[in-house]
């Protein structure tokens, strides 16, 4: 399940009170009846169920869940990959990380293994390459001797710009950031399989609503969750007990995303050494979904109730036994 990131939760919750307690004037403008009806019930089950939302928590983040992991780290040269191997590190995991910069992810490695990580190496290569994708996780496998984690990060951004016919760009765009996550998913499954592990898909708010001006981005983010969602679904029905976190980021500080922005894009950025510690620990949680962003308001107004009800009603249609009789699963 998806849980409210960022801030301390009680700071959260105490702005959302705030918001909820003049949210029915300002948005709807209803007559005095309607009011009175709100203010008497709507408010109070409102509140607590967002109580509930808050605090029905789950099992909580311990970071020893990390101890002794193998993880994997893809575009980990910098921005939150970065940050999301020297956590993983200071945890005490073993890490492979790649990108395409070999002298990067040495110095990555190396402050790794100064952290604490139990084992930390590198692979460098470009996820525009499937066979090296495919290899890439064979390789990560036989040097930590399985996987319990594997975090997809890197990403082409494409540049903010208007849709010029450049087709070229949207390929590339679904190359890198969906085609290459699959590819690595489909490679590291079986040994997901083995350990119960866990896969985390850093996706994007532009991977929930359009974003003009980032088309081909946002894209191959959509994609990513029209893939990951309906395999979970999969998983559940042929029991993989392997986990998909979907994780949705608003506007994160780090070089590439400020300089991409600059002078387009105005929002305010969430720091991204906080970001790569909530991917972890939802992924590590087996949260379907992991929001983190710098507005508050996001990770609720993206649950979309009507796709929920909809993903219920159009399950219950598969026939599934015949199904499963019919074909090998995953
Ligand atoms: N920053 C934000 O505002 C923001 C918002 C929403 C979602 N996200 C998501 O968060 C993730 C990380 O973003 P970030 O801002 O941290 O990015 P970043 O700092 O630019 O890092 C991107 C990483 O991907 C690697 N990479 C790029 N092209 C590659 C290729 N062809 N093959 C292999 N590796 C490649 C880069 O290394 P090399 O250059 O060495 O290859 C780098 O390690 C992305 O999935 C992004 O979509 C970010
Ligand atoms: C995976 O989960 C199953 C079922 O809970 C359990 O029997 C098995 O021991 C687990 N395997 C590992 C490696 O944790
Ligand atoms: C799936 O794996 C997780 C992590 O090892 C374990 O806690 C859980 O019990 C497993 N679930 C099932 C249904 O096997």
């Amino acid at each position: 399940m998806s849980q409210f990131r960022g801030c301390c939760p009680s700071r959260r919750l105490q702005k959302a009170l705030q918001f909820l307690s003049v949210c029915p004037t300002g948005l709807l403008g209803p007559g005095p009846f309607l009011m009175a009806f709100l203010k008497k019930y709507l408010l109070p089950i409102l509140m607590v169920l967002l109580a509930y939302y808050y605090y029905s928590a789950h099992e909580e983040f311990r970071p020893e869940m990390l101890r002794g992991k193998k993880v994997i780290v893809t575009g980990a040269s910098k921005g939150i990959g970065r940050e999301m191997a020297y956590h993983l590190a200071k945890m005490g995991a073993h890490v492979v990380v790649t990108s395409r910069s070999k002298e990067a992810l040495q110095k990555v490695v190396s402050r790794c293994s100064e952290l604490g990580a139990a084992s930390a190496h590198y692979i460098a290569g470009t996820m525009e390459d499937m066979n090296f994708a495919e290899q890439f996780v064979a390789e990560a496998g036989k040097l930590m001797g399985g996987l319990d984690m594997l975090i997809l990060n890197h990403v082409f951004y494409s540049p903010m710009t208007f849709f010029n016919r450049d087709t070229d760009m949207v390929r590339r765009s679904m190359e890198v950031n969906f085609h290459s996550f699959v590819v690595l998913s489909a490679a590291a499954l079986p040994m997901l399989k083995q350990s119960n592990g866990s896969i985390g898909v850093v996706s994007s708010v532009a991977g929930k609503i359009p974003h003009p001006l980032i088309a081909p981005y946002s894209a191959s983010k959509f994609a990513l969750d029209g893939f990951f969602s309906s395999i979970r679904k999969e998983f559940a029905v042929t029991r993989v007990n392997v986990s998909i976190s979907l994780c949705i980021l608003g506007l994160i500080d780090t070089e590439t995303a400020m300089k991409g922005t600059s002078g387009v894009y105005e929002g305010y950025a969430a720091p991204k050494e906080e970001c790569a510690l909530e991917i972890i620990k939802g992924t590590a949680l087996r949260q379907e979904e992991v929001h983190y962003s710098y507005m508050p308001w996001s990770s609720i107004l993206l649950q979309n109730p009507g796709r929920k009800v909809m993903e219920f009603l159009s399950t219950r249609m598969f026939r599934w036994d015949k199904l499963k009789s019919n074909q090998k699963s995953p």
